[in-house]
């Protein structure tokens, strides 16, 4: 396919606004195709967030990465993507550049070295498909008089640049002080694609005062849970079902923190949690704790629970859940009680800590304004969403990038 032939060095054929894992993605996949590509960023360097994710390994896809994985009004959207661009193709793509890569649990990929390994990959990808990248660049204005058209201002002054087609790649609103910014859904709103709302999600949660005084000073303490949310009855899925039993569970990490509750079981059912919801926590996955004291002749006492408590639990979680939840008797209907009460713990979180620690964002660019094997927008052609800006919404261990990576290579193989 040859490039652009237009000799107005301000046209391309695509403009692509976000330099994170979507828009660079995205524009080497384009570039390839021989599309003349404008990149641009509003910070001073691409790939911002990519150095910072998975501890600066960069989790960068899942194995067994499936739509069931993501969380969005149209749970089926996100297939034609992931099955386009696959798990399999990011590994080909890593290995093509050398990049050493390991499964840390659960199917979850990771540089061996540094996320700076996945960003010079897509820098490098993007130079040999020949994308311009402008970094340090505000987006003014959009607007689409006959092309679209994009005014900025950079260091070097204002410029206006006009293109075909748009791409909006511009992420989600979590951690601002990396940038983040709601540019990509004003883009859309102003076009008047529809939005789903917008929440922070991976968020660790805020206790309530009661729970703060009960449990944060064990702040540090961590324990395999299985942990659910309970949402209320009446939440609809946007579809007027109950999404009770869409709600999966996650047995993974509990982190007490200072504020509340972490680690990757909760940042799991933090997607799937609203505000006055209750989460369940197992605190004893799979396991029976009360077998030893309903033995015959089995000591039944406050030694003996703790004992058998600390076989799951760090010592002072396991002091703590006896203090604050003891047997009412020793009994076989009280110790089956006090088993159960370890296997519920409902809990009323406060919050969650918001958009500053949150590691995505919910909601975003509703999946039906958007056709799913190109991520063109229905009502504005040459318009595209991709990336994290699209409601679509994946799961801790990989999944987000995955989705990075899967929706931009449908636009960029579309444009
Ligand atoms: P992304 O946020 O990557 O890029 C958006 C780009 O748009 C940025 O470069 C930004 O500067 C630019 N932009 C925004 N507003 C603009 C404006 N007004 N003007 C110009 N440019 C603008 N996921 C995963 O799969 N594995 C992992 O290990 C992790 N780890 C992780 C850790 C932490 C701390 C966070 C916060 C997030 C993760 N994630 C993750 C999530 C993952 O980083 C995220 O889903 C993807 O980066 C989304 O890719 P996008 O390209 O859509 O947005």
């Amino acid at each position: 396919m040859s490039r652009s032939t237009s000799h107005n060095p301000g046209h391309f054929d695509v403009i692509i606004l976000g330099a994170g894992a979507a828009g660079l993605m995205c524009a080497a996949t384009a570039g390839r195709r021989g599309r003349r590509v404008l990149l641009l960023d509003h910070a001073e360097r691409i790939g911002k967030k990519i150095l910072i994710s998975g501890g600066g390994r960069a989790n960068f896809t899942n194995l067994h990465c499936r739509a069931e994985n993501f969380l969005s009004e149209n749970p089926h959207f996100a297939k034609s993507a992931l099955a386009a661009f696959t798990p399999s193709d990011m590994i080909a793509l890593v290995e093509k550049h050398r990049i050493p890569y390991h499964e840390k649990t659960l199917g979850q990929l990771f540089c061996d070295r540094s996320a700076q390994d996945l960003v010079q990959l897509l820098a490098r990808e993007c130079a040999e498909a020949g994308v311009e990248i402008r970094t340090g660049t505000r987006i003014l204005a959009v607007s689409k008089p006959d092309r679209f058209r994009v005014d900025t201002e950079s260091a070097a002054g204002p410029a206006s640049f006009t293109a075909d087609s748009l791409i909006i790649a511009t992420g989600g609103l979590s951690i601002p002080k990396m940038g983040a910014t709601a540019l990509g859904y004003e883009i859309a709103t102003q076009f008047g694609l529809d939005l789903v709302p917008c929440r922070p999600a991976l968020v660790p949660f805020v206790f309530n005062p009661q729970d703060t005084e009960r449990w944060c000073d064990l702040s540090g303490l961590s324990a395999e849970v299985i942990a659910s949310a309970a949402p209320s009855p009446r939440r609809g899925n946007g579809n007027g079902n109950s999404r009770r039993n869409l709600q999966p569970s996650f047995r993974e990490k509990l982190l007490i923190t200072h504020r509340g509750l972490s680690g990757p079981a909760i940042l799991q059912i933090s997607s799937y949690w609203r505000p006055g919801e209750e989460i369940i926590l197992d605190l004893a996955p799979a396991r029976e704790l009360t077998a030893t004291l309903l033995q015959p002749n089995a000591r039944r006492d406050l030694g003996a629970a703790l004992a058998a408590l600390r076989t799951l639990l760090p010592a002072r979680l396991a002091e703590r859940w006896l203090e604050l939840h003891p047997p009412a008797a020793w009994t076989n209907p009280a110790l089956a009680r006090f088993e159960d009460s370890l296997h519920t713990w409902r809990l009323n979180p406060a919050g969650t800590e918001g958009y500053a620690k949150a590691e995505v964002t919910a909601g975003g660019v509703s999946t039906a304004e958007l056709d799913a094997k190109t991520m063109q927008s229905r009502k504005l052609p040459g318009l595209f969403l991709i990336g994290e800006v699209v409601d679509v919404t994946g799961w801790l261990g990989g999944y987000n990038f995955q989705w990075a990576w899967s929706s931009a290579t449908q636009a960029g193989n579309a444009v």
